[in-house]
């Protein structure tokens, strides 16, 4: 989809509701920001009627190849934690509440940006099924998956369906740490974070916590329905087990400024980083893949110049 209507003015309500700069500042400190009602019950609705229709397979356009690290949940894979990718892309009732200005101009103040994109939007089902092992999300940062964008302030937003808590096993942030250095992690470990297991990446984030003289300080974010939580790409986060007795619905929408692009992160195996934009996006004039596609990377807000003057 494209947005094609920059109007980047916001009413005095949708005014109100963004960060002061005291929010900006707790950001920069802390790696995370509740945010205020970002979307009315209306918008919720909507979106969770729209997610039903897409896992019942309604779908507006289909990926053209399929990536080579795709995350997209079928029935047939059945009561595991669900993750779709492209969401925004695939779906236009998901892409329509998914590109609200007002989360782009809230994620703009965060990150201090002029521009915000859509990277990725991931549809995500944790089933309420004690002891299921997907519903883990064990302990990383999301950099990790992103060593091919060139941008340290990319940022996602954690939008649930509904009020969302530590028994339904919502999303968890260890306070601050996306301003620690980071030790011990090879690219080795970078592309096989997600199979390690839960020990070995709490050793690592103890490690990392001891090598910046940091305590481990786990938040986990209660979010009321239509607002949000929003985290840095360095900050460490996971999740928990759901023991709430129903689903855990949501999408997490990972943003980029308008100055994040592709950059050659060359592997130890001589490999060049890639992420699954790499085989789909247009190509910007020297050939590198172009993360401001708009088919796949639409903007969502764009601040105006100063007028005048
Ligand atoms: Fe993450």
């Amino acid at each position: 989809m494209t947005i094609t209507d920059f109007d980047p003015m916001l009413t005095d309500e949708e005014e109100a509701l963004l960060p002061s700069d005291e929010d900006v500042a707790f950001y920069a400190e802390h790696g995370w920001y509740l945010s205020k009602k970002l979307l009315t019950d209306d918008e919720v609705d909507a979106l969770a009627a729209a997610t039903d229709r897409y896992y019942a397979g309604e779908r507006h356009r289909r990926l053209p190849v399929r990536p080579p690290k795709l995350a997209y949940w079928e029935p047939a894979k059945g009561a595991v934690q669900r993750h779709n990718d492209y969401v925004h892309h695939e779906h236009d009732g998901i892409g329509a509440i998914l590109s609200k200005r007002l989360i782009g101009a809230v994620a703009a103040r965060l990150a201090q940006a002029d521009e915000i994109r859509i990277f990725q939007s991931t549809l995500i089902l944790k089933p309420p099924v004690e002891g299921e092992p997907s519903n883990i999300v064990p302990w990383h940062f999301d950099k990790h998956y992103w060593a091919a964008s060139s941008s340290d302030r990319m940022l996602t937003a954690f939008i649930p369906f509904h009020d969302c808590d530590e028994e339904l096993g919502t999303i968890t942030m260890v306070d601050g740490s996306h301003r620690w250095t980071e030790v011990g992690s090879d690219d080795t470990v970078v592309r096989h974070f997600a199979d390690r297991d839960r020990d070995q990446l709490d050793d690592m984030l103890a490690r990392n916590a001891a090598h910046n003289d940091a305590d481990i300080r786990k938040i986990p974010m209660v979010i009321p329905k239509g607002h949000m939580s929003f985290h840095h790409c360095r900050i460490y986060h996971g999740s928990g087990a759901n023991v709430g007795g129903r689903p855990r619905q949501a999408i997490s929408l990972h943003l980029q400024d308008g100055d994040n692009s592709w950059r050659p992160f060359p592997l130890s195996d001589g490999t060049l980083a890639s992420y699954n934009h790499d085989v789909l996006v247009r190509r910007t004039e020297d050939g590198r893949p172009d993360y401001a596609d708009p088919e796949f990377c639409p903007v969502i807000w764009r601040h105006r110049a100063q007028q005048g003057g």
